[in-house]
This record gives structure tokens, C-alpha cells and sequence, in this order.
């Protein structure tokens, strides 16, 4: 008995700190549980974890689970295994009960694609509506040869899984050594993957960080309006990463799942913390970088065409105090000869902040109406916002017809939800109503025959942003969630038990949005759908513009993005400031954002807050006239920084997006073939981290101070004041300077100093490409009216190749298009460039002929040239930098042609 009783103690205390198979392990990896000066209270007692101060590592970190899942049935299937698992012993956990049984679909989807989904056996959770963010289509009969394995605990033993490269038994994603097991939880899903420690990893935005991600962070996925400080969940959401091993061979892998999370990214595993919906896995195989985009893109949906002038450069200022500002910017820009496609307009337009109204002083319909149409008679564009929150307002349209609809956002009692944005006590379109849908294209199309005519919207504040931390009237909750562990683990959606990182700290989820028990249609919940909004908001507003605007594109800039949000919109990166740092961080936010199948993203060009600088600005708009979506903006209050504002910047802008205009054909056929299933074309991205190009040379593996446009085109901005060079690399091959046509050959890869003052941009064409051209214009609308071009730079084996998309650069079905390959072969002073059509449908386009081809990187001494046959008179050779110049071709381009030289 004795015996008995000190046996009991002796487990009393040596399970002193276990809490339902959770141990304090200080001597292993630990994961952050706090924050930079949290202390020992509110480490243990509030967060119930671990606390241990050691010098480099957290103090405050989680407890260590014990595996408590295991298989219990393996059922195989066509396409997969369907498996159970169950929780052996107790179900009680820090973060509330451990649901079991669990199921996990493994479904071969494709050669390159792996699903694997782990659910509540008995119960539907919350998942994302595949109408909302797509999923790929899955196939009756199993992939042929997969690029993958996937590995399983057997029936009775710990779960795990494992997936492999089939080719070379490389382990991509491992949950069985983690000292993180499966726990899942109503309210708190995690599972770890190791990772060898040498990988690179990408995405998981939206954050401002570098491109390739730092180890030691917490990637939160959480939308929120915030003046983009680096680290913290910003705007978007997107569960995403690519992972690139030291091999070059890169995989992709898609968390489905809309809830707020934490991605822990450590030494040598990641881990994710999530607070609601199912573990939904997508692995795609790649092994190109670019082949993972477009397997993910086949899930989440292809990026959608923009019309050609979304290509062209936008001017917007918060703060254009009146429709003769508007006029006066749109009259300087052409007097300074500075290209420009569209004029924007902030909130000042609207009626008191209200959408859908002009405001009758400033903005008066008359004016306005006038305004327009002198745009759209010098081919220009007009863009506008629109916010999500409609002003609590009787007697305003858009906030009768909403409740009459019954179209809102509701509280947890059903009453209408209010917040607080621009225009006051405010509420909010719900879109998982379906009656939305019709409400938003009444408000819209009212908007545009009746009050403006505009070409696109600009949607903003859409995470939702909201000026109080959920209902204003007085029922907001504490920004901190001070929550004891025990106190009851029921579900709650305004304070779950695990805290997510939010802002880099535990500041409620409803801080600065909506209250988590906000009601959508359909009983959903804001804590489930939160990150969802701009998304759906994106859909509908794409699909209102191509009605009202009679099958036209329509062009969306969206702040709040979603995988999916692609095939809608475009992004700009939200409230940057007019910093040399955010000048930086616009590259990886770019690219990442190219990783997340939404090609069409720029910056705030200058910057959006603080006063900008005639040498940032310089920089900005060289490196600005290169992003996919190209728009100056700022904030009110801050100095004007229109180009036109110094000399100096106008003459860098006539330049630089003088060569961006010259180009567009290239960005355009980018786009197009980004929007084309992979099965008729596999290519993802318009601009694109080195690595994607490269992905076996290493050096490009953390390379985001440089980026390449296509596969043809290199960028090396300037990115540090007073600085007037540039360390370039230039991965293994030729490289042509667009501006002297200087040629930089590395066999193995080099970095260069390049001198690079001010009024300069180094931009190289790779030896290999053919970039089709325009010449430049005011417009896009000139532009496209010019003769095209092609810069030929041949590679050291004396090859290019390149192709061409034209349409007419607006119709969604567009039924009359073109899509041309061009391929050069060149030996010593002979050579050709040959056209062919790749697709074609309709009448052949009336486009003006191909006048100028430059051939970059001849060898010998050629003397004459010619096309089908018949001379070319425009002959130049110019024997310093072996380039051929040939002029005046007048060929058709819409039949094939051979060009030959001798
Ligand atoms: C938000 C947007 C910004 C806009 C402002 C006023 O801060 O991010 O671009 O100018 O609202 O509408």
C-alpha cells in the first residue's frame, strides 16, 4: 500500500508539468510562445506555456506534445488511401479537446500533384467554398507515373506521413520525427514538417520581408489594414510555399484553409499552428520553380488577361482636392510628353466618403461627365475606388437598397454589423449572400450610367478594414486576449485558445476588422471567412465591370488577396513609404506575389507616406516602370511627386517607361500565357525571381535586389541613396545591355559593379530571347499603332527564340487573336529569324507590320539581308558590338516570314 501510494507521488511529480501529453522541454527546439518583453506571468498562467530564459533562444515557448494519433484503419482506393486515425488515451489538450476519429484522403490528382486532407470523421468543419477559391479538377483513373511517394504510418502505429521525390528518394515533407505530432483541436490544428536546414523557403505572405524567408520567424496569415511595417501579416493571406533545395529542385505546398495561422519557420522544420477548418494539403512536385506556379496555379485558377492599357502607367494621389486637379495633372503629363494610360481618383470623388455619389461641389456630374470623356478621347482611362463599407445612411441608395436586400454583414444577434471607415458609422456588403451579387451590380452599373464611365475600380479596404476593433457601438473587446488556458475551452470565436501572432503580438482578431462572431450568409462565421473577403469582393466586382462595360476586361486592383484572387484582379501593395528600404521590399513583394498566381502587382511608386525625394523618386520610377501594374500615389499632406514635379524625374520617366511602352508587346504575350492552361502553355509569371530561371546555380537562390521580366530580361535597379552603381549578377550566359547593347558573357556566373547614375536602370537582354516591340507612345492606344519590333540576342551557340501574343487588347472572348514563335539560327555572317503561327483564331488581325529587327551578337561580318526573298534596304552592321540593324521591312506580321542575313 505504501508502495502503491509513493508510486503514485512519484508520478505526480514527475509528470509535475505534463498537461495532457505535454511536456516543458527546454532542452528542445523550442517555438516562440511570446513576444520581445513578455514576461513569466503571462507566459505560463495566460498562454499556459513554457518558461525558461536562455540567452539566443525564446524564454516563452510551447510545451512539447506527445504523439497521440494513430492509424487505425488504411483503406486503399482508386486514386489514393482513404485512413483513420484515432487518439489513443486522452483527448484533452493545452488548446482544447483532440478530435477523434480523424480522416485522411490521399489523393494522386496528378503526376505532379499530391492531396492529402485530414477532417473531422464525423462532423463537417469549416472549408473554404470551391466557388470562392477553386480547386483543380481530380481524375478518374490514377496519374501514370507520379513524381511523388507518399508514406504512411501502418495500422496501430504513431501517425505520420512522409512525401518523397519519386526520382531521387529526396524527402519533402515529413511529419514523423517531428517533436511536433498532429494535434487537432476545434479551435487549434498543428502539424510539423522537418526540413533538411538548407533549404530555401518562399511565400507565406503577406508579408514585407526578403524574398527567400528568414529561419527563426512566425508567418502569420491573418488580413489587416496596417502601414506595412516588415514582419507582420499585412493585407493578404496566402498559405503557399515553395521550397528549393540546394539541388535546384524546387516543390510546392498549399495549406487550404482560410483561418487565421501561424507558420513557424525554424531551423530545420515548419510548423503550422492553425485556429479552425481542416488540414487540406496540396504538394505540387514541380521540380521547376516555375513549374510549381503552374501547378498551383491549375488548383487555385490561371491569372486572368488584363486589357493592354492595365499595362500602361497609372497616376493617383489621395488628395486631388477637384475634378480641375484631375484635369491639370492628365494636361502636365502631356506637356512633358510622360506617358500616361489612366488617371486614378481616391476617396475625394464620393459624396462624403460615400460610394456610388460624386460629391456636387468639387467633383460636380457635369464637370466630371466632361472630364471623362476628354480621356477616353485621347484613348485615356479613368479608374476610381470603391470601399466595402457603406455609410449607415437613410435616404442613401446604396445603404437603402442593401437593407431592403437584406445584403449585409450581421452581428451575432442578427442585427445589421456597423464599423467605422471613412464615411462614418459604416456597414458592409456580405458576398456569401447570393443576393449580393446583384446588389453590387445594381449599385455598380446605377454608378456607371448614370455618374461616371470609368474603366475600373480600385477596391480598397477590404481585409475588412475597420476603424474600431469590431462593432463600434461599445462592444469592441480588449485589444489583448487575456484568456486563462482553463477557462473552459468551448468554442469562442472572439478569444480561441491558441493566439495567433497577430501583428506581432496577441492583439485580438477583431482588431481594426470585425467581431469573429459576425454572421455571413449561410451561418458563416467572420473567424472562418475573415480572410476571404477581398477575394469574393474581387469576383463580384470583376464580373459587374465585364457586364456593364459589354464584355470589356475588367481591371480590379484589390488590397485584400486570396489564392484565387488572380483569375479577378490585380494588387498594389498597400501603404508603403516613400523609404529606400520599401523601395527594396517592392521586389520581393512583386515576386512573391507572382508566386501566388496574381501577376499583375506593383507599389506605391515614390512611396505612399512621408515626403519623397527627387533621387528616391528617380529610382522609383525607374524601377517602377518595370512592374507588372506601374502606379505613382501617394498620400494627402505629403509633397506632389507627379514626375513632372523636377525636371530631372520627367526626362528619367520619359525614359525609362519610354522603354517599358516599347516593350508592353512582351508583358502582354507574359500575361497571356500565364492566363493559359498549362497544358497549352507552361509558363506562370511575367516578372520573376533569378531562381526560377536558374534554379541550379545557388547564388540566384536569395538573389531579390535584381528580377528578371520573363525569361528574356534582367533588371538591376539602384536601390541605395546617393549610390550611383550596381552590384549585378549575371547568371551563367550572354547578356546584352538594352540601352548600348554592350555584351556581358559569364560561363559560370558573375557579379558586377556597374556604374549606374542617377538617371539610370541597368536592364539586360539574355542571349537566347526574342523580345517583341512597339515603338513607344503616349499611350498605350499610340503605342500599339506603331510598327512592331524584335531585338534578336542571339546565344553563345548563335540561337533566340521568342514569341508573340496579339488581340485586341480588351474583349474577354476574344474570338479574333494571334499567338506567333519566332526562332533565329545564326553562324558566323549568315543567319535567319523565322516567324511561324503557333494559334490563330478568327480573320487575321489589321495590325500595323513589322518595321525594325535588331540582331544582337552576330558573328562575322554580315553585308546583306533580306525577307522572304526580297531585299531589305534598311542595312546597318555595325562592327564594334556585332549588331545588325534592319529598318523599313514593312512585313506583314500576321503571316510567317523568314528574314535571312549573309
Ligand atoms: C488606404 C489605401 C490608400 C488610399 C487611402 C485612402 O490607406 O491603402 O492607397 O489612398 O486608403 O483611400
Amino acid at each position: 500500500m505504501v508502495e502503491m501510494l509513493f508510486g503514485v507521488l512519484l508520478l505526480v511529480m514527475l509528470c509535475g508539468d505534463l498537461t495532457a501529453g505535454q511536456t516543458c522541454q527546454a532542452n528542445a527546439p523550442r517555438r516562440d510562445c511570446g513576444y520581445y518583453g513578455i514576461q513569466e506571468p503571462e507566459c505560463v498562467q495566460t498562454r499556459g506555456c513554457c518558461w525558461t530564459p536562455t540567452e539566443g533562444q525564446p524564454w516563452c515557448y510551447y510545451k512539447t506534445s506527445l504523439s497521440v494519433y494513430h492509424v487505425d484503419a488504411v483503406m486503399p482506393n482508386k486514386l489514393g488511401t482513404k485512413i483513420t486515425l484515432k487518439v489513443n488515451g486522452s483527448t484533452s489538450s493545452q488548446f482544447g479537446d483532440l478530435i477523434s476519429p480523424l480522416t485522411m484522403d490521399i489523393t494522386m490528382e496528378s503526376d505532379e500533384r499530391l492531396h492529402v486532407k485530414i477532417y473531422d470523421s464525423n462532423k463537417q468543419r469549416w472549408e473554404i467554398p470551391t466557388d470562392v477559391s477553386p480547386i483543380g479538377s481530380v481524375p478518374s483513373s490514377p496519374p501514370a507515373n507520379p513524381l511523388y511517394k507518399i508514406t504512411t504510418a501502418n495500422k496501430g502505429e504513431p501517425f505520420y506521413f512522409a512525401v518523397t521525390r519519386a526520382s531521387d528518394g529526396e524527402v519533402l515533407f515529413n511529419t514523423s520525427h517531428s517533436d511536433q505530432p498532429l494535434q487537432f483541436a476545434d479551435q487549434y490544428l498543428t502539424l510539423s514538417t522537418t526540413l533538411p536546414g538548407t533549404e530555401s523557403i518562399y511565400g507565406l505572405g503577406e508579408h514585407k520581408v526578403p524574398l527567400q524567408l528568414k529561419r527563426g520567424q512566425t508567418f502569420t496569415l491573418w488580413d489587416f489594414d496596417t502601414p506595412t511595417p516588415p514582419n507582420v501579416n499585412l493585407y493578404g493571406s496566402h498559405p503557399f510555399y515553395m521550397d528549393l533545395r540546394q539541388s535546384g529542385k524546387a516543390h510546392g505546398v498549399y495549406l487550404r484553409n482560410s483561418n487565421g495561422m501561424d507558420v513557424i519557420y525554424g531551423d530545420n522544420f515548419l510548423t503550422y499552428r492553425v485556429i479552425g477548418g481542416v488540414l487540406d494539403f496540396y504538394f505540387f512536385l514541380g521540380p521547376t520553380p516555375e513549374g510549381v506556379v503552374q501547378q498551383y496555379q491549375e488548383v487555385i485558377g490561371r491569372p486572368y488577361l488584363p486589357p493592354y492599357w492595365a499595362l500602361g502607367f497609372h497616376q493617383c494621389r489621395y488628395g486631388y482636392p477637384n475634378v480641375e486637379a484631375l484635369s491639370d495633372v492628365v494636361t502636365k503629363y502631356a506637356a512633358n510628353k510622360i506617358p500616361l494610360d489612366t488617371m486614378w481618383t481616391d476617396i475625394e470623388y464620393m459624396d462624403g466618403y460615400r460610394d456610388f455619389t460624386l460629391d456636387p461641389n468639387n467633383f460636380p456630374l457635369s464637370k466630371m461627365t466632361e472630364f471623362v470623356e476628354g480621356l477616353h478621347n485621347r484613348s485615356l482611362q479613368y479608374v476610381v475606388i470603391v470601399d466595402p463599407g457603406i455609410k449607415v445612411d437613410r435616404g442613401y441608395k446604396a445603404y437603402d437598397d442593401g437593407i431592403s436586400k437584406g445584403v449585409f454583414v450581421k452581428d451575432k444577434n442578427g442585427n445589421l454589423f456597423t464599423g467605422k471607415v471613412w464615411p462614418g458609422v459604416t456597414t458592409f456588403p456580405d458576398f456569401f449572400n447570393p443576393m449580393t451579387a446583384d446588389y453590387w451590380k445594381d449599385q455598380t452599373s446605377t454608378f456607371y450610367n448614370t455618374l461616371l464611365k470609368f474603366d475600373g475600380l480600385w477596391i480598397d479596404m477590404n481585409e475588412i478594414s475597420n476603424f474600431c476593433n469590431g462593432e463600434c457601438s461599445g462592444s469592441s473587446h480588449p485589444e489583448e486576449m487575456r484568456r486563462s488556458v482553463d477557462d473552459g475551452l468551448k468554442f469562442d470565436p472572439n478569444n480561441p485558445p491558441y493566439h495567433i501572432n497577430n501583428q506581432g503580438s496577441s492583439i485580438g482578431l477583431n482588431t481594426k476588422t470585425l467581431d469573429m462572431d459576425a454572421m455571413h450568409h449561410g451561418g458563416v462565421l467572420e473567424y472562418n471567412s475573415h480572410n476571404l473577403y477581398g477575394l469574393m469582393e474581387s469576383i463580384a466586382t470583376c464580373s459587374v465591370l465585364e457586364s456593364v462595360r459589354e464584355g470589356k476586361r475588367c481591371f480590379v486592383i484589390s488590397r485584400s488577396t486570396f489564392p484565387g484572387s488572380g483569375a479577378h484582379t490585380g494588387h498594389w501593395t498597400g501603404d508603403n513609404h516613400a523609404s529606400y528600404d520599401d523601395l527594396y521590399y517592392s521586389i520581393p513583394e512583386m515576386l512573391s506575389f507572382q508566386m501566388y498566381g496574381i501577376p499583375l502587382v506593383g507599389s506605391d511608386i515614390c512611396g505612399f507616406s512621408g515626403d519623397t525625394t527627387e533621387e528616391l523618386c528617380s529610382r522609383w520610377m525607374e524601377l517602377g516602370a518595370f512592374y507588372p501594374f506601374s502606379r505613382n500615389h501617394n498620400i494627402k499632406g505629403t509633397k506632389p511627386q507627379e514626375p513632372y514635379e523636377w525636371s530631372s524625374v520627367a526626362a528619367i520617366s520619359r525614359k525609362m517607361l519610354g522603354l517599358r511602352y516599347s516593350i508592353l508587346p512582351y508583358y502582354y504575350t507574359l500575361f497571356y500565357k500565364a492566363s493559359r492552361p498549362v497544358t497549352t502553355i507552361p509558363s506562370a509569371t511575367v516578372t520573376r525571381p533569378l531562381f526560377f530561371e536558374f534554379p541550379t546555380d545557388r547564388n540566384t537562390h536569395s538573389i531579390d535586389r535584381q528580377f528578371m521580366v520573363g525569361s528574356g530580361l534582367l533588371v538591376s535597379p539602384v536601390l541605395e541613396q546617393g549610390s550611383t552603381s550596381v552590384e549585378a549578377y549575371f547568371p551563367a550566359g550572354k547578356w546584352y545591355d538594352v540601352f548600348t547593347d554592350q555584351v556581358v558573357t559569364t560561363s559560370g556566373g558573375t557579379s558586377l559593379t556597374l556604374h549606374t547614375p542617377i538617371d539610370h536602370i541597368q536592364v539586360h537582354v539574355r542571349g537566347g530571347s526574342i523580345i517583341p516591340g512597339k515603338g513607344t507612345g503616349l499611350t498605350t492606344y499610340d503605342s500599339r499603332n506603331t510598327d512592331s519590333t524584335l531585338v534578336v540576342a542571339l546565344d553563345s551557340t548563335g540561337k533566340a527564340s521568342g514569341d508573340l501574343y496579339i488581340d485586341d487588347g480588351e474583349t474577354v472572348s476574344t474570338s479574333q487573336w494571334m499567338f506567333l514563335l519566332f526562332n533565329a539560327t545564326s553562324s558566323g555572317s549568315s543567319g535567319q529569324v523565322i516567324s511561324g503561327i503557333a494559334g490563330q483564331a478568327g480573320d487575321p488581325l489589321k495590325i500595323p507590320p513589322l518595321g525594325v529587327v535588331k540582331v544582337l551578337g552576330v558573328g562575322g561580318s554580315p553585308s546583306k539581308a533580306s525577307i522572304n526573298g526580297a531585299a531589305i534596304s534598311g542595312f546597318q552592321f555595325n562592327t564594334t558590338n556585332n549588331v545588325l540593324l534592319l529598318t523599313g521591312i514593312n512585313a506583314d506580321l500576321t503571316s510567317s516570314f523568314k528574314i535571312t542575313w549573309e
